[in-house]
């Protein structure tokens, strides 16, 4: 596995843990030095043990030298980052210079390299040119991406939707993975073998495609507020229509994580170069830094109504984490909100179940991070729950109201009931839907 990455060392541990050996290449000594020792480096359910497994039977192995590597194995994975520029469009750089290195190091040995980085479906056949203009490399450039989402990614391996593989005819690379693969196509899993430019558009699609579909119920959400209609009960009657279906249908604070936000930008500035305008990406895009100012202008309206600003309030926020059940703050809603409160005066106290040393690193003492959602929330004028995390249900919400200043809760993600948290005294005001004041 080449980049030792969320994508690749979780992958790759999969592999480790059907019983192969598997060698990440990195060029981070700082990282290497604790994958030697041991530690692994991402929080994600189920790694944790998977990794001790196969650390301690020996199978995984951690280094810099890819020459060595490539030398040692039977195929690799590129798995390096393909950050998103200025323009939108992704650097390929490392990706390029990944393929060089492989395609010299593999000598004229014929060896499949397999791209799961996500790359623009146009850049590939800029990949093979390296490869052809290498003297004498017989390496076999293929792609099978992935479709990991944080904290479920190592379920997301190990029962995939469906595998698909791109390659080109009569490569290394196609039964590389076959063989790879094998159990999940003999179980059944929609296996799909196609060229490396569908397989890249099979992915890049889905992933302008899922957020058009959060910004659709996200529209429906602020037309449902005007309307004086719940949003759930629309997008729930939608979504049993078997042609939309009900997920990615929950309205929130905007979607944010890394694939998102950089895949439609990416999809966007290719379509560009292809001479087509994506409607639906800019579309997705536009509706999303819309949304992520949503909760922020509902409190400015509460406090305005009340002819109060936001100025010096004591702000209590639940959640930093883009999602729940990981510590990535990257694009995140939360982050996006609490910045905009910052320049707006207000004054936040912050909980998150995991995320809580990342926001330290992020904010240091611009807001205050505590252990406990109960902390954040002593002497608080409002809270705003905005990342999903299951355990901010089930508080004691009468201890809340009690230890809070104003008791009015902003729901982002709509976990609570409107009408018993009305009838517990709180104002309560969710994403598209009506607002339940029961605050004296
Ligand atoms: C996503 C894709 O699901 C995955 O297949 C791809 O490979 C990487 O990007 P991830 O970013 O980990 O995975 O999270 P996901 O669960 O898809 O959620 C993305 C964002 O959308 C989150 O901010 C989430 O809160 C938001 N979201 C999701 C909504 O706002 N509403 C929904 O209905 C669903």
């Amino acid at each position: 596995m080449i980049g030792a990455g969320w994508v690749g060392f979780i992958q790759g541990n999969v592999f480790a843990d059907e019983g192969r050996k598997v060698s990440f290449v990195d060029v981070d000594q700082d990282k290497l030095r604790l994958l030697k020792a041991g530690h692994c480096p991402f929080y994600e359910k189920d790694l944790e043990p998977m990794f001790r497994r196969s650390y301690e039977s020996g199978r995984l192995s951690f280094t810099d030298d890819l020459k060595q590597a490539v030398e040692q194995t039977d195929g690799a994975f590129i798995c390096v980052p393909t950050p998103p520029q200025a323009d939108g469009d992704s650097d390929l750089s490392y990706v390029e210079r990944v393929v060089r290195e492989v395609a010299v190091a593999a000598g004229t040995r014929e060896y499949p390299l397999i791209v799961k980085s996500t790359i623009p479906a146009d850049r590939f056949r800029d990949l093979e040119k390296i490869v052809k203009d290498t003297p004498g490399s017989q390496v076999d450039l293929g792609s099978n991406p992935e479709f990991l989402a944080e904290g479920t990614a190592v379920e997301d391996c190990q029962l995939p939707s469906r595998i698909v593989i791109g390659v080109r005819n009569g490569g290394a690379t196609r039964g590389f993975l076959e063989e790879l693969y094998e159990h999940h196509r003999s179980g059944g899993t929609p296996f799909f073998v196609m060229s490396p430019e569908e397989a890249i558009m099979v992915k890049y699609a889905a992933n302008v495609m899922l957020p058009v579909k959060i910004s659709m119920a996200n529209e429906v959400a602020l037309l449902s507020e005007q309307l004086g209609c719940n949003a759930r009960t629309i997008l729930n009657a939608m979504g049993a229509d078997p042609r939309i279906g009900p997920k990615f249908l929950h309205p929130g604070p905007g979607y944010g994580g890394d694939c998102f936000p950089k895949d439609t930008q990416g999809y966007d500035a290719m379509a560009k170069r292809l001479g087509i305008t994506s409607n639906l990406a800019q579309a997705a895009i536009r509706t999303n830094a819309r949304q992520r100012w949503h909760l922020f202008n509902r409190l400015t309206d509460y406090f305005s109504r009340r002819q109060e600003t936001l100025a010096g309030r004591e702000i209590a926020v639940w959640g930093l984490s883009f999602k729940k059940d990981t510590n990535d703050l990257r694009h995140s809603p939360a982050i996006a909100f609490i910045d905009q409160m910052l320049d707006a005066g207000g004054r936040v106290t912050a909980y998150d179940p995991a995320a809580g040393p990342e926001g330290r690193k992020r904010y240091a003492d611009r807001i205050a991070i505590v252990d406990s959602a109960m902390a954040a929330v002593m002497g608080a004028e409002a809270l705003v729950i905005v990342t999903d995390w299951k355990q901010f249900v089930g508080q004691d919400w009468e201890e809340v109201r009690k230890v809070m200043k104003h008791p009015v809760i902003f729901d982002g993600r709509s976990l609570l009931n409107p009408m018993r948290m009305a009838a517990l005294g709180f104002d309560y005001i969710s994403i598209g839907r009506p607002d339940a004041l029961g605050a004296k």
